[in-house]
């Protein structure tokens, strides 16, 4: 594996070896030194959660990191992406970490052919893919339940807009996890297969061993949302809850909006903030095995 671009990239034995390397990684009893290795986060969309944590699983994994900032760099004198990527592969950079408001940029970019090889990794693709994010909620997933066969996840909210909801359903549907969505028709892809569609809360929720809530992708929406209407029908709520269910959610929250805030601090609801801390792990690993390949 040199680059991961969508989940279709990996095989459930690529996913698993990337959870039992990310497990050995969190239990202090996997080290990696990967000194020759230069590597770029080149981020075109806000990021916090992921940024952060490729930054530190690059320190962990004592690779050298380097932040390319577009706003300071010379794509705003019009440098193509691509010419950019070449001089960065010229200068001797080795892998690209990328965040782009484009869904099928990061494909054709791994296409092409650089001055030196050059390794990429997906950090979030327009609305197409968030491999990492889909990698490290498995993480989560499987270390809660052990095994995830035959399990029922409901995503809740805005599909339609979200990377997250895309490789998630590629992965889960990988290992038999049965995959509910709940929202309303504007948030529905009907392009994606294999899953059962639901417009009700109680229904949606019944028997739910995961509850996985979406942000609502408001800076991808041109169209005027109807929050009030939204909550009144798709708010997860104290009430609403399962209470042996967990809930997910990838991050950053509309409190109040995706989910009612004071379900935030209940214990349902840790599991985000294990999410947040696994995506470290999970990226050493990726990173451990790409580098690897590389001879890095
Ligand atoms: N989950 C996620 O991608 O969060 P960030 O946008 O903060 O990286």
């Amino acid at each position: 594996m040199n680059n991961l671009i969508t989940i279709k990239d990996l095989s459930k034995d690529d996913i698993l070896e990337i959870y039992n390397r990310a497990y050995e990684f969190e239990k202090n009893r996997r080290k990696a030194n990967h000194s020759n290795a230069q590597v770029v986060t080149m981020f075109f969309e806000n990021s916090t959660r992921t940024k952060l944590s490729f930054e530190l699983a690059l320190n962990k994994i004592q690779a050298n990191k380097y932040d390319f900032q577009p706003s300071t760099s010379s794509i705003n004198k019009g440098e193509e992406l691509f010419d950019t990527i070449n001089n960065l592969s010229a200068i001797g950079f080795d892998t690209i970490i990328l965040r782009h408001e484009s869904s099928s940029l990061i494909e054709e970019l791994v296409n092409k052919k650089y001055y030196q090889d050059i390794s990429f990794i997906n950090a979030g693709s327009g609305t197409n893919a968030h491999p990492t994010q889909a990698l490290l909620d498995f993480y989560t997933l499987k270390k809660h339940f052990g095994n995830i066969e035959g399990k029922t996840v409901t995503i809740v909210g805005d599909v339609l807009h979200s990377r997250v909801a895309r490789s998630n359903i590629e992965l889960l549907k990988k290992f038999d996890v049965n995959i509910r969505i709940l929202a309303p028709k504007a948030f529905i892809d009907e392009s994606i297969e294999g899953i059962t569609y639901f417009d009700n809360l109680k229904t949606a929720f019944e028997s739910a061993d995961i509850i996985m809530a979406l942000r609502i992708q408001k800076e991808r929406i041109k169209e005027k949302i109807d929050f009030e209407e939204y909550i009144k029908n798709y708010q997860i709520t104290r009430d609403n809850l399962p209470y042996a269910a967990i809930l997910m959610h990838p991050g950053p929250v509309n409190r109040d909006i995706e989910i009612e805030s004071s379900v935030l601090e209940i214990q349902n609801a840790r599991t985000i903030l294990n999410q947040a801390k696994n995506g470290v792990y999970v990226r050493m690993a990726l990173l451990d095995m790409i580098l690897s390949n590389k001879g890095l």
